[in-house]
């Protein structure tokens, strides 16, 4: 008999994450998957040739299967990196790298031709090139490429504001600046989560009071929401462009262009946490099962 097949998993805790970790690991055990559950490589080191966890060789895994911080630090971003050169990895180092940075993101989405919010990036002494940009444009939005929860973001309404924004921006010791137009659009956005090129599920939030921000972190609260099927086909595809397995693409609508727009593709998007399974959200099974199928997939391949 075959041996079983063993993947890593690195899945966050909190916001019933856990609960989660558990139904995945058991649906996998009936395939023959074996899961070695929390393996963070912050505590992994390598060694001439093999990365280790404790007495693991992460690197003669079947597959690892990180869902954990978006936001890693260096060290485990280059852990996963190597990792990912020898074994599969869900999603892929180039994948979730991409989405985890928005010009890139939006640029590979215009490429293929998905509807983003129009941007310009530019050197940092190019600071000319925002206020040029500004007077064609009337309002646009500051962004750290890098951002995650509404958090940095700045809305630019005018010259004067730009000219205020300007000195601290420069004090910042920044790269680049990265500036997306700003869109009209009615304060809500769709969240729609795809696994591997299937719709698994989809809500909306809406922004607090005069916040334009949707996310929760600012303010904004989810509802229950229908995907538009023409939404559904750009998450879809907006996945497959960016190559991520997993991904929750936020997507609004632009009343002045009447076409939905692409805000950028997650690639650890939340799990439907236990209030807002009780509000209605109640995907979660649907993803589980669709990871599980993912996950065997892939070990399985050639078999
Ligand atoms: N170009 C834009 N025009 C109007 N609103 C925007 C634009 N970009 C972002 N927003 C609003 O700000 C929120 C956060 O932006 P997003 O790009 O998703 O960054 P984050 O990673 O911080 O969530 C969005 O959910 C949306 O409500
Ligand atoms: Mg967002």
């Amino acid at each position: 008999m075959a041996r079983n097949k063993t993947i890593g998993m690195w899945l966050y805790t909190n916001g019933g994450g856990d609960k989660i970790a558990k139904k995945i690991i058991k649906k996998l055990k009936n395939r023959n998957i074996d899961v070695v559950n929390n393996i963070n490589l912050r505590n992994a080191t390598a060694k001439n040739g093999h990365i280790l966890y404790e007495d693991i060789k992460l690197d003669k895994l079947d597959l690892f299967f990180s869902y954990n911080a978006g936001e890693q630090t260096q060290y485990q971003m280059y852990l996963y990196q190597a990792l990912n050169r020898v074994i599969p990895m869900i999603n892929t180092y180039d994948a979730f790298a991409l989405t985890e940075d928005k010009f890139h993101t939006s640029f590979i989405l215009r490429q293929h031709g998905i509807a983003t919010a129009d941007y310009k990036l530019c050197h940092r002494d190019d600071g000319h090139e925002l206020k040029k940009i500004i007077k064609k444009w009337d309002k646009m939005v500051y962004k750290p490429t890098d951002g995650w929860g509404g958090v940095g973001l700045t809305k630019i309404e005018n010259e004067a504001n730009l000219d205020m924004l300007m000195p601290f921006l420069n004090q910042m010791d920044l790269r680049y600046f990265y500036v997306e137009k700003f869109i009209t659009y009615d304060n809500t956005d769709f969240r729609i989560d795809i696994v591997d090129g299937q719709f698994v599920g989809c809500y909306g939030r809406k922004a607090s009071g005069t916040d334009w921000r949707t996310n929760v972190t600012s303010g904004g609260s989810v509802f229950l929401r229908d995907a538009p099927p023409e939404a559904v086909e750009i998450a879809i595809k907006a996945c497959k462009v960016c190559g991520v397995d997993i991904g929750g693409v936020d997507i609004i609508y632009d009343l002045d262009k009447e076409q939905y727009v692409v805000l950028e593709v997650n690639g650890i998007p939340a799990f439907a946490t236990p209030d807002q399974e009780k509000q209605g959200l109640d995907f979660n099974s649907k993803k589980i099962d669709l990871i599980v199928d993912l996950i065997d997939k892939k070990v399985n391949k050639g078999k």
